[in-house]
């Protein structure tokens, strides 16, 4: 396992990569690896033959009164933890070397990052979408792997990857959850006990959303209307959406059927979580649940 801190270096291992004809992949992270995270890098290690992780605290993605400086930050654990799901290298750029003096350039995605989470934290997707475009350009993957829990991301990366003619193809992992449910996020960790409890109604809210439309119904607005009144019932929870959309082109729907994305974003207590579910699977097969059974 390589640790490396400078675009320049970053580069200069990618292209003997290339120049060895390896198949590159990169996972991109902001660091704090769990389990979804390395189901990612273990993924793209069966997609290629180097694999690389990006650890980067983008600042902004983050607005002002968010997390940028309590993230949680542990180079040397996720390193190991990287390497242990099979990753080469682990890219660690300071900020000043992703956003060196000067810098003022912004790569944003229009209309897909308008709705769901973009309403909510404006400028948060032209972060995401610019510091990926940079990361793109310095280790010039053949594939990325992101996590269909965050499912409008990967949508507005498969536009800009596509649209910016990048030439990298974008992967959706599934959504890895804890042994009751919840998705797994870095995020989680700052819930409180009773927070914790109350952040269930989300995996319940999908799953109940899933289940009735396995039994037949196709009415995307009842069941959204039913996802509200379940999430409303935990004390601590206050919903920011919850919609019924195309997981590939975010339009909304009225009708449902496979390939539309339930998604919903709820502030539990101080912590906002986002989850989604893909009706019908999603493309690289179903989402794995951890078991407390090592068995
Ligand atoms: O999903 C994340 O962790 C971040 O948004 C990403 C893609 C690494 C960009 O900073």
């Amino acid at each position: 396992m390589e640790i490396i801190r400078s675009v320049d270096q970053m580069r200069r291992r990618s292209a003997e990569l290339r120049e060895a004809g390896s198949v590159v992949a990169l996972v991109p992270t902001m660091g704090a690896l769990h389990e979804g995270h390395l189901s990612l890098v273990r993924l793209a290690a069966e997609l290629a033959d180097a694999v690389v992780v990006s650890v980067f605290v983008n600042p902004t993605q983050f607005g002002p009164s968010e997390d940028f400086e309590r993230y949680p930050r542990d180079l040397d654990e996720d390193a190991r933890l990287a390497a242990e799901a099979g990753a080469e290298f682990v890219f660690a750029p300071d900020v000043s070397e992703v956003y060196p003096a000067g810098f003022e350039t912004v790569v944003h995605v229009q209309k897909l990052t308008r709705k769901m989470c973009g309403a909510f934290r404006p400028g948060h997707f032209a972060g995401v979408t610019t510091v990926v475009a940079k990361l793109f350009n310095v280790v010039r993957p053949n594939v990325a792997v992101f996590g269909q829990k965050d499912g409008q991301q990967s949508a507005v990366i498969e536009r800009m990857s596509a649209d910016l003619d990048m030439g990298v193809e974008i992967v959706r992992g599934p959504t890895v959850r804890e042994p009751d449910g919840l998705a797994m996020s870095s995020r989680n960790a700052y819930l409180s006990p009773e927070e914790r409890m109350d952040a269930l109604v989300l995996h319940e809210a999908l799953e109940y959303a899933e289940r009735l439309y396995r039994c037949g119904e196709t009415d995307a607005a009842l069941l959204t209307d039913g996802m509200r009144t379940l999430i409303e019932s935990a004390k601590t929870a206050n919903i920011q959406y919850v919609v019924a959309v195309d997981a590939k082109t975010l339009e909304e729907v009225t009708e449902l059927r496979a390939g539309v994305m339930f998604a919903l974003a709820v502030v539990v207590g101080k912590t906002r979580l986002i989850d989604n579910v893909v009706l019908g699977g999603t493309e690289r097969g179903r989402e794995t649940r951890e078991s407390r059974d090592d068995g």
